[in-house]
């Protein structure tokens, strides 16, 4: 079946689907973007994700390209049109295309949307979370602004090309202090030998995961005991367990980070817990 992608109001086949060469998008990484997990059919936070979306446009001054109401039904149109039971629906909005310059075009220029979806094969995705997965880790070496989900994403491509060279699935990047922010596409997560989880506050140096939030409501919910605080490199080679979460990869375990294997180098039992409950707490959206 080939997959259908919808541009700017059309719904066209994906060879067939291209925005303009001077988009912004293109020439300046100038947009944003999310990724939101589709189960059984539903769209899973789909509020928190449409949530940080406007957040993300609004701190570059870039409008909704459609209304909320309408954006959701695009979401759902595109998941429908490529059948997608189990996977992902992708969105991304640039301030559209203009004249090369790097000052603002002209306020009336429309936003680019782009909408894509695909499956993804659910028993492969568990039968990965079952052997867990290597990190490596880099220094940090991003711009400061990576709350906001933008496109700019090369150092986090250029982490994770270096991360498969090494044979693992994801880098974390450490700031200059020695503190472990986050993977190049997830939150990154410890637990203590005092079964304390913790992963970094979000009020600086991390992207704000939907999926971490999620699971922080989750653990709370559990009155698991949960710290935001910022760890070391050295605190998670040390951890009982570790994890990462995104909507591509929900509660994915960590069982190697550079050369030290985590626990017993299996996926840790809080950890596979947490995996497994994470659909009963997270928003399930037809
Ligand atoms: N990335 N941090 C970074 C840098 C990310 O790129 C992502 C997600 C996350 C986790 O956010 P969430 O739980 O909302 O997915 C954290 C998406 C999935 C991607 O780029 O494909």
């Amino acid at each position: 079946m080939s997959r259908i992608a919808y541009v700017n109001g059309v719904y066209v086949p994906l060879r067939d689907a291209c925005v303009h060469i001077e988009d912004r998008g293109f020439q300046f990484a100038d947009g944003v973007y999310e990724v939101c997990e589709v189960f059984g059919g539903r769209l899973i936070d789909e509020t928190r994700h449409l949530a940080r979306l406007k957040r993300s446009l609004s701190e570059l001054g870039i409008g909704m390209p459609v209304g909320e109401g309408a954006l959701k039904v695009i979401l759902r149109e595109t998941v429908r049109r490529n059948r997608v039971r189990n996977g992902l629906v992708y969105l991304q909005v640039t301030r559209g295309a203009a004249r090369r310059d790097f000052v603002f075009p002209a306020a009336d220029t429309p936003p680019t949307l782009v909408v894509t979806a695909r499956s993804v094969d659910r028993s492969k995705a568990e039968a990965g979370a079952a052997n867990g997965i290597s990190v490596i880790s880099l220094p940090d070496n991003r711009w400061e602004r990576v709350d906001i989900k933008s496109t700019g994403l090369l150092p986090n491509a250029l982490a994770r090309q270096r991360a498969k060279e090494r044979g693992a699935k994801e880098a974390w990047f450490v700031d200059k202090d020695g503190y472990v922010t986050e993977g190049a596409a997830s939150n990154a997560w410890i637990i203590t030998r005092e079964n304390t989880l913790l992963t970094r506050p979000a009020e600086s140096g991390i992207l704000r995961g939907v999926t971490r939030t999620t699971l922080l409501d989750l653990a709370r919910r559990d009155n698991l005991l949960v710290s935001e605080r910022p760890f070391t490199l050295a605190e998670a080679k040390a951890a009982k367990e570790a994890f990462v979460t995104a909507a591509t990869a929900l509660v994915m375990p960590v069982v190697r980070i550079d050369d030290t294997v985590i626990g017993d180098g299996k996926p840790g039992a809080l950890t596979a817990r947490l995996r497994a409950r994470f659909h009963e707490v997270a928003e399930r959206s037809l």
